[in-house]
C-alpha cells in the first residue's frame, strides 16, 4: 500500500508484530458499510462515476458475503481489515477500487469502524441487561411471599422480601442501562472526513455520509476525531460496573446456594459436579462471572493506560485498543446471557428461608421502634434492647422468650402487646415508606418492573 516510498519489503518479523487482522477482521461489516457510504460522497463530489460506484458497492458486497460465509482469505501481510478489503476490492474491480481511498485515511476509517461496532454492541448489551432484569423480576414474582434475612457485614440484620433483594439488582442494572445508553450518544458521532489528521484538500459532503450511516452528529475537529478513544473508555467503564454488579449478584447466589444458607437451589443444567466428590453441586456460573470481573476491569485499565501520554494525534499504540474492547464486550454479553439463563432455573427453598428469617434477633430494631412509639427516645430505646439481647445471650434464649416482667424491668414503657407486634409479618407490614419492603411496596415494584420490562405474567 505504501510501496512508492520504500525499496525494501517489510520484514516478516514486523509483519507478525504489527498485524491486527487476526482480531480486527471482526470489524468487516462496519468497514464495508463505511466504504459504501464514503463512495456515495465520492460520487456526489464527481470523483466517481455512477458506474464506478456501482462496481465498488457490488464488489464490497461480494467480499462481505464471502467473509460472512467464511470463504474469504485474510492476508497477514495486508496488516488490517481496512487494507485487506480495499486491496481485494481493487484486485477484483481494478481502477474504481483504487479510487475508494480518496480523501480518507485508515485513521478516520478505523475510528469510524470502531464507533459503528460499539454503537451496535451498545444496543445488544442494553437488550441483555433488560433480559437479566426480566429474569430477576420473574424469580422474585415466583417467590413473592418468601422473606429472608437481609444482611449487613454478612450478619443477619432485618427481614426483607426475597423479591426486594432481587429488585435491588434490577435497579443497579437499570443504571447500567442508562450509562450505556448515555455513552452511546458520544459513540454515535461521525469521524469520517477527518482524514489522517487534517481532513483533506478534496471536499466531501460529510453530512451526506452522516445521513447514510445514521449518525445524528459529526465530529468538529479532525485531530480530535482521529486521536481519541474516550468513547470506548466510557463504554468499558460502564461495562466494568456491569461486571461489578454481576459479581456481587454472583456472590449472593453462591452464598444462598451453599449448605450453610440453602435459600435457593440452582437447576442441574446450570451447576457442575466434582470429578472426585460425588455429592458436590457447584455454582460455577456465578463463580466464573465473579471471576470475569477481573478481566473486565483489566481491559478498562489497559485502554486508559494505552491512551495516556500519547501525543496528538493518531499513534500506532492505538491499535492496542481493540482487543480489550472486544474482550469486555464478549465477556459481558456472555455473562449476561448465561446468568439470565441460570436465574430462570433457580428455585427458592421457602422452608429454609422461613427458618432463617424466624431468628427473633432480626426484630430487635422493631422492638426499639416499639419503645419509640411509646415515647422513649431512640438512643435510650437502642440501649434497652441491647440489654435485652445481652440478657438473652446470657440465658441462651430468644427475645421472644423473655417475659413481660423481664422487659418491664428494662423499661416501664413495655406493655403486653409487645409480643403480638413481635412478628416478621408485622415487621414487614410496617415498612411502608417509599423504597422500603412492605408487602404492598414489593408487590407494586414487581408490577412496575414487570410491565416496564415486558415480563409475561
Ligand atoms: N490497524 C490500525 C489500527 O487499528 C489502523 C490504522 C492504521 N493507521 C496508521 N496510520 N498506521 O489502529
Amino acid at each position: 500500500m505504501w510501496k512508492g516510498r520504500f525499496k525494501e519489503q517489510t520484514a516478516e518479523l514486523l509483519q507478525q508484530y504489527s498485524e491486527s487482522i487476526s482480531f480486527d477482521w471482526r470489524l468487516w461489516r462496519h468497514d464495508i458499510e463505511g466504504s459504501i457510504a464514503h463512495s456515495a460522497a465520492l460520487e456526489a463530489a464527481g470523483l466517481l462515476s455512477a458506474d464506478e460506484r456501482a462496481s465498488i458497492v457490488a464488489g464490497l458486497r461480494e467480499i462481505g458475503g464471502e467473509i460472512e460465509r467464511g470463504d474469504f482469505q485474510f492476508k497477514r501481510e495486508l496488516e488490517d481489515i481496512h487494507m485487506n478489503i480495499e486491496s481485494e476490492l481493487t484486485r477484483r474491480i481494478g481502477d474504481p477500487g483504487a479510487k475508494l481511498h480518496t480523501a480518507r485515511s485508515r485513521n478516520d476509517q478505523v475510528a469510524l469502524d470502531l464507533r459503528l461496532y460499539l454503537r451496535a454492541e451498545s444496543d445488544a448489551i442494553v437488550e441483555r441487561l433488560a433480559a437479566i432484569q426480566r429474569e430477576l423480576v420473574a424469580l422474585g414474582s415466583r417467590h413473592s411471599e418468601v422473606i429472608i434475612p437481609g444482611y449487613t457485614h454478612l450478619q443477619r440484620a432485618q427481614p426483607v422480601y426475597f423479591a426486594h433483594h432481587l429488585l435491588a439488582y434490577v435497579e443497579m442494572f437499570q443504571r447500567d442501562v442508562e450509562r450505556v445508553v448515555d455513552c452511546r450518544k458520544r459513540i454515535n458521532v461521525l469521524p469520517l472526513g477527518s482524514g489522517a489528521i487534517a481532513g483533506s484538500t478534496i471536499l466531501l459532503d460529510r453530512e451526506l455520509v452522516a445521513q447514510l450511516l445514521d449518525f445524528p452528529a459529526i465530529t468538529q475537529n479532525s485531530m480530535d476525531a482521529v486521536s481519541d478513544r474516550d468513547f470506548a473508555v466510557e463504554l468499558l467503564s460502564a461495562l466494568a460496573l456491569v461486571a461489578m454488579h454481576l459479581s456481587r449478584l454472583s456472590e449472593d447466589v453462591i452464598l444462598w446456594a451453599s449448605s450453610e444458607f440453602k435459600f435457593i437451589t440452582i437447576s442441574d443444567a446450570f451447576t457442575t459436579g466434582s470429578s472426585l466428590m460425588p455429592q458436590k453441586k457447584n455454582p460455577d456460573v456465578a463463580e466464573l462471572t465473579r471471576g470475569k470481573a477481573g478481566r473486565v476491569y483489566g481491559n478498562l485499565v489497559s485502554l486508559l493506560t494505552t491512551l495516556k501520554g500519547l501525543p496528538m494525534t493518531y499513534n500506532r499504540d492505538m491499535q492496542e485498543d481493540k482487543e480489550p474492547v472486544f474482550d469486555s464486550i464478549d465477556t459481558i454479553k456472555a455473562a449476561l446471557a448465561v446468568f439470565a439463563a441460570m436465574l430462570g432455573g433457580i428455585r427458592a427453598n421457602p422452608e429454609n428461608c422461613a427458618a432463617a428469617v424466624g431468628d427473633p434477633n432480626l426484630l430487635a430494631t422493631d422492638l426499639a421502634d416499639y419503645l419509640v412509639n411509646h415515647g422513649v427516645p431512640f438512643r435510650k430505646a437502642h440501649e434497652v434492647i441491647g440489654k435485652a439481647v445481652a440478657l438473652c445471650a446470657e440465658r441462651r434464649c430468644e427475645l421472644t422468650e423473655l417475659s413481660l416482667a423481664d422487659y418491664q424491668a428494662l423499661s416501664p414503657a413495655f406493655e403486653a402487646d409487645l409480643f403480638e407486634m413481635l412478628t416478621v409479618e408485622n415487621s414487614m407490614a410496617a415498612r411502608r415508606a417509599i423504597g422500603a419492603p412492605s408487602p404492598q411496596n414489593v408487590a407494586f415494584q414487581l408490577n412496575r418492573w414487570s410491565s416496564r420490562l415486558g415480563n409475561e405474567n
